[in-house]
């Protein structure tokens, strides 16, 4: 039975390869896998192994069977010349694969836009690195160790000396250093907090940063810029609110409200059913603001008694979900085609 199979098997690969046309190897299929053939009747014989030996033959002709079968599915393309004629012709009435056109990441596109706000206002888009350290991300913004503010910008450390920044804040002190006012910068950026995710909070989200620093900046510039960007990116008739607020590397400092999106902060709308958005107060937070505190002029070398500016930071995600009315942030992350091709 052994001799028969290696026997079987030599004169296979022969005629498989030796064949001149599609003919003479469907020949050969025949022969040697078709209903009667030579590998089919090995298979029939397996009867008249004794049980000893049954496991060990039947596992050498399945082996054969499989070389037969690869050898001949070498072989066929060779013998067909190609995908292009013979058995394989390509199908032209069959619908072509379609394309899709990518587009832009929601997220992408809300930086894009809201950069595009400060270009159009002379602003320079400005970059700096995700792994910080702590003099960038804390000290040279007045953010002292120990000091309990470091608490508001909980902080993935990398080891006792490298940290993944926790704002985009560190690049003005970077940019400060070596640029010489007067500048207007917009700095677009991830950033990463350790917080837990659920629907409005992300370990990793993205900012974007303001800064203005000239010899006569004030308060009045900045309420100009936010205003402006306010306007363009939800509507002429969107109002500011800002709130004194606190933030070691301005003073004073205001937190920025706009006008509710959705309600519009109309009191006849907020009562008696409150808005969903603004929860009836009729106002939203966008984003953290105000003028550069001398202290961190002074560390990157400024003299706080020549130049003043204005310094604004907001969560690109926080703008995207208020602008298409997103209710979760996770949806930005999962890459759910569904959510994506929206926008
Ligand atoms: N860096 C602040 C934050 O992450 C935002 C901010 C930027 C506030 C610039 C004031 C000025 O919350």
């Amino acid at each position: 039975m052994r001799d028969k199979i290696r026997e079987i098997e030599k004169s296979a690969v022969e005629e498989i390869t030796l064949a001149v046309d599609a003919d003479a190897l469907e020949k050969a299929r025949v022969k040697y896998l078709g209903r009667k053939g030579l590998v089919t009747e090995l298979f029939k014989n397996m009867s008249g192994v004794s049980p000893a030996d049954r496991a060990e033959i039947g596992k050498l002709i399945n082996a054969l069977k499989e070389t037969v079968s690869k050898a001949l599915d070498e072989k066929t393309p060779v013998l067909s010349g190609g995908s292009d004629s013979g058995a394989q012709k390509t199908d032209i009435t069959l619908p072509g694969i379609i394309r899709e056109i990518g587009r832009l990441h929601p997220i992408s596109k809300t930086i894009e836009e809201i950069c595009g706000v400060f270009i159009s206002l002379g602003f320079k888009v400005v970059e700096g690195p995700e792994i910080e350290n702590e003099h960038y991300n804390f000290e040279a913004l007045n953010i002292p160790l120990e000091h309990p503010s470091r608490d508001a910008f909980d902080t993935f450390y990398l080891n006792d000396k490298w940290l993944l920044r926790s704002h985009t804040s560190p690049v003005q002190a970077r940019f400060m250093e070596t640029n010489k006012p007067p500048f207007a910068i917009i700095i677009p950026g991830k950033v990463y907090r350790p917080d837990a995710t659920d629907a409005s909070h992300s370990f990793m989200f993205h900012q974007i940063e303001g800064l203005v620093v000239s010899d006569n900046i004030r308060f009045s510039d900045l309420k100009g810029a936010l205003t402006l960007f306010a306007r363009q990116m939800f509507g002429e008739n969107t109002r500011m609110r800002f709130r004194p607020s606190f933030f070691p590397f301005t003073e004073p400092s205001a937190e920025v409200d706009i006008s509710c999106i959705l309600c519009s902060g109309d009191a006849a709308q907020r009562a008696p059913h409150k808005c969903s958005l603004c929860g009836g107060k009729g106002w939203i937070e966008i984003l953290g603001a105000g003028m550069v505190n001398p202290k961190v002029f002074r560390n990157v070398g400024y003299n706080p008694e020549k130049v003043t500016g204005f310094a604004f930071g907001m969560g690109v995600e926080r703008i995207a979900i208020l602008k298409y009315g997103i209710t979760d942030i996770r949806m930005f992350f999962e890459n759910d085609i569904r959510f994506l091709r929206q926008f």
